[in-house]
């Protein structure tokens, strides 16, 4: 994939299509009347058979626009002037894209009007033409054996109006690099549990390593893990037939002195529920709770790629979490890494076993900041639903940062309250206390519970449960939280 942007003479600009907005009340926008004059009022003319009048999300392709260079023009609707916005224009620009996709266009050249600098200034102009390109042309890495659609043609996309090229020029080079990364993020996280183990993450996350300069890998199997005492994470991993691995992902852009950023990614490669066995409906979804992993391995590809000047260290705590004769069981009492003991009351609660040793892990690296990313909890998908993943800990200007990154990057977080008394609720009466609480608050209890293991460490934890994957007829991965994390980390590299 090529991109680029245009400056001016959108008439004789020679791509097989040009991108136009039109407002709901069929007014054509101030770029689309620049490209009207010079085919002689056509587009107004189609606009007056009142065929296309703007709508959100509604699209017409028109072919042979006499006067232009370019073969076609589709237009693509902006919703109203008055409501006009970054959210307006982005759907617009996803609903073109979806449509080039299906088309055999090879080139095009974005020209809706954009809104406001202070709603999209050029470098994020750049980035979301960038990702969304990528995510329009996301094929589901699936394993049907039918011949495959063809892959789509686009290969070129020009982007503007801009104002400041080099930022433009920027933007679409990160948003690119993000994209790259949110296509490892979901076709790691879209394979089966039995082809997607810790073993098949761990030579994943090696040869990703192989193929970025700069990036190292390194894998712990189950004797290691065992030396590093983590108790917790072997616990959770006993039950299954694939053995555990632990991935420690490092890149070096800055000075080695330089405190790193660590981000511990959730890799239970399948969620049975163990002993604590899950329903059957839905449970297939369960082999996106390695989502958290694979965005830790995306997010490390992505910051060797852009050469960003930082530390940053990837940790993944790989597992599988089934029942057997071997399982853990609720009431069994594991030992941490941090030597503090867990009473594990239910063993679907996994991921914060397998964190709260990743966790310890990470003290080594006297980080800067650490970050996990888990589809931690369904109570957290209750209280945000789809839209907003959760985000707690123990910093409040960490979380001020990625809450703001989220907004940036149109990867939205929310915060949780996590006072003190969250952890009241995890008492035992025979360890140091037990892996779950009540029901309710539950996304807040679990990271009350991982907050017993970062205490000294500025830590933010993102629950990504409900924003991960899509369920339904569009089931598959999101690639998400990786615009959120690709932000954070371009900000703390350039600020
Ligand atoms: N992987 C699940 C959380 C989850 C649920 C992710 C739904 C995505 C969608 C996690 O391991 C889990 O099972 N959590 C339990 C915790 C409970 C036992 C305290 C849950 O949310 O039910
Ligand atoms: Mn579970
Ligand atoms: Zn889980």
């Amino acid at each position: 994939m090529e991109f680029g942007v245009w400056t001016k003479g959108l008439a004789t600009l020679a791509v097989d299509c040009l991108v136009l907005g039109v407002f709901e009340e069929g007014e054509l926008s101030g770029e689309a009347r620049a490209v009207d004059s010079a085919c002689d009022g056509h587009l107004k003319r189609l606009l007056g058979r009142g065929d296309f009048v703007g709508r959100p999300g509604e699209t017409l392709l028109v072919g042979d626009v006499p006067g232009l260079k370019a073969s076609r023009v589709l237009l693509t609707g902006l919703g109203t002037k008055k409501h006009f916005q970054r959210k307006a224009w982005r759907r617009a620009c996803q609903a073109a894209l979806a449509v080039l996709a299906r088309t055999r266009i090879v080139s095009c050249a974005i020209a809706i009007d954009r809104p406001e600098a202070k709603q999209l200034d050029d470098y994020y102009l750049g980035r979301q033409v960038a990702e969304l390109s990528g995510a329009a042309l996301y094929r589901v890495n699936d394993l049907k054996t039918a011949k495959k659609a063809p892959a789509p043609s686009l290969k070129k996309v020009l982007a503007g109006p801009v104002r400041k090229p080099g930022a433009a020029q920027r933007g679409l080079k990160e948003g690119a690099a993000i994209a790259a990364a949110q296509t490892i993020q979901r076709d790691l996280a879209n394979l089966p549990a039995n082809v997607c183990t810790p073993l098949y993450l761990a030579e994943e996350a090696r040869a990703l390593a192989k193929r970025h300069a700069g990036l190292r890998a390194k894998v712990l199997d189950e004797a290691a893990i065992r030396r590093e005492r983590m108790g917790c994470l072997l616990a959770v991993s006993q039950g299954s037939r694939q053995p555990p691995r632990f991935i420690v992902l490092e890149y070096q852009g800055a000075a080695k002195g330089q405190a790193p950023v660590v981000l511990v990614g959730k890799g239970v490669t399948f969620d049975s529920g163990g002993i604590s066995l899950k329903d059957p409906p839905g449970m297939d979804e369960m082999k996106f709770d390695m989502s958290g992993a694979a965005a830790v391995i995306a997010s490390l590809t992505l910051v060797a790629q852009l050469r960003l000047r930082l530390n940053v260290v990837g940790l993944v705590a790989a597992v599988e979490n089934m029942p057997g004769g071997r399982a853990v069981k609720p009431g069994d009492i594991a030992t941490s890494a941090s030597g503090q003991t867990v009473e594990i009351l239910n063993t679907d609660a996994e991921g914060r076993l397998i964190l709260c040793d990743a966790l310890h892990y990470a003290r080594r690296f006297h980080p800067a900041a650490v970050i996990d990313i888990a589809t931690l909890t369904g109570a957290c998908v209750v209280a945000l639903g789809h839209l907003h993943a959760g985000v707690m800990g123990n910093d409040d200007k960490l979380i001020q940062e990625l809450v703001a990154a989220g907004t940036r990057a149109e990867d939205r977080c929310w915060q949780l309250p996590l006072s003190e008394e969250y952890a009241e609720a995890l008492k035992s009466n025979f360890a140091d206390f037990a892996n779950v609480g009540g029901r309710d608050g539950g996304a807040i209890i679990a990271a009350a519970y991982l907050a017993k293991f970062t205490q000294g460490l500025k830590w933010a934890h993102l629950d990504v449960a409900g924003t991960a994957y899509q369920s339904g007829a569009q089931k598959g991965s999101t690639g998400r939280p990786t615009p959120l994390l690709a932000d954070f980390l371009i900000q703390r590299a350039t600020h």
